[in-house]
């Protein structure tokens, strides 16, 4: 079983309803919405009103990645907007706990996000708490980076751990993954991929969507 999560990012920011509207024609399983404060990150994308704006223009699953410092004080704001899951990252101020319970309580899945530098340790405390997490294989900040190789071995060790302790946690994979990479980010333990400039930058989005599932076998 494996998802692909486009990221609207590297898609066409002037025309975000047409781009959904085009990812969920294509077979996208969901759509990743990349939220940046310029402060967390470097950069910054768009608030909670532009999510509440794409929500009639598709039925896909809402994928929202907070890089926020503050994401709790957000992450209301989110959620009411129609965001399905919502990711934060173990390196932002708030305590993870209590943002994962947090989460739960405003109705949405809940995932902790991790950058390429923070060892596992750092969020093997909260694994029974959350339902995915989401292992960066860039520096967050920007689409179109190339894939950090070495955050595989984390990958790997993560799905190990999770296994051993049989929890119910899904990995997501964020960051430079391709057609040439994907088999190999799949095979380390990842079932849910996602993808900006591997799709938004393809002249067919069910094309690249449907190529990458090949490259994992399904
Ligand atoms: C990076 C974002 C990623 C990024 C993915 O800060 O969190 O989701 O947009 O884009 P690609 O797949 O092009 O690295
Ligand atoms: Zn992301």
């Amino acid at each position: 079983m494996i998802r692909i999560a486009p990221s609207i990012i590297a898609g066409d920011m002037g025309m975000l309803a047409q781009e959904v509207e085009k990812l969920e024609q294509a077979g996208a399983d969901m759509v990743h919405l990349d939220v940046m404060d310029g402060h967390f990150v470097p950069n910054i994308t768009f608030g909670p009103g532009v999510v509440k704006a794409l929500r009639p223009h598709t039925t896909l699953c809402f994928d929202t990645h907070l890089m926020l410092a503050d994401p709790a004080k957000y992450a209301k704001a989110f959620a009411d907007a129609g965001s399905d899951r919502i990711s934060f990252h173990v390196e932002a101020q708030n305590p993870p706990r209590d943002t994962l319970k947090y989460l739960h309580r405003l109705g949405v899945k809940a995932g902790i996000a991790i950058n390429p530098e923070s060892p596992l340790q750092r969020i093997l405390p909260y694994l029974s708490y959350a339902d995915f997490i989401l292992v960066m294989t860039v520096h967050p900040g920007f689409y179109g980076q190339k894939l950090i190789a070495s955050v595989l071995d984390k990958i790997n060790e993560l799905s190990h751990i999770i296994r051993r302790q049989g929890l119910d946690l899904a990995i997501e994979v964020d960051g430079g993954v391709n057609l040439n990479n994907i088999a190999r980010v799949h095979e380390s333990g990842a079932t849910e991929l996602v993808a900006g400039a591997a799709v938004m930058k393809a002249d067919d989005y069910a094309g690249a969507i449907k190529a990458l599932k090949h490259e994992c076998g399904a």
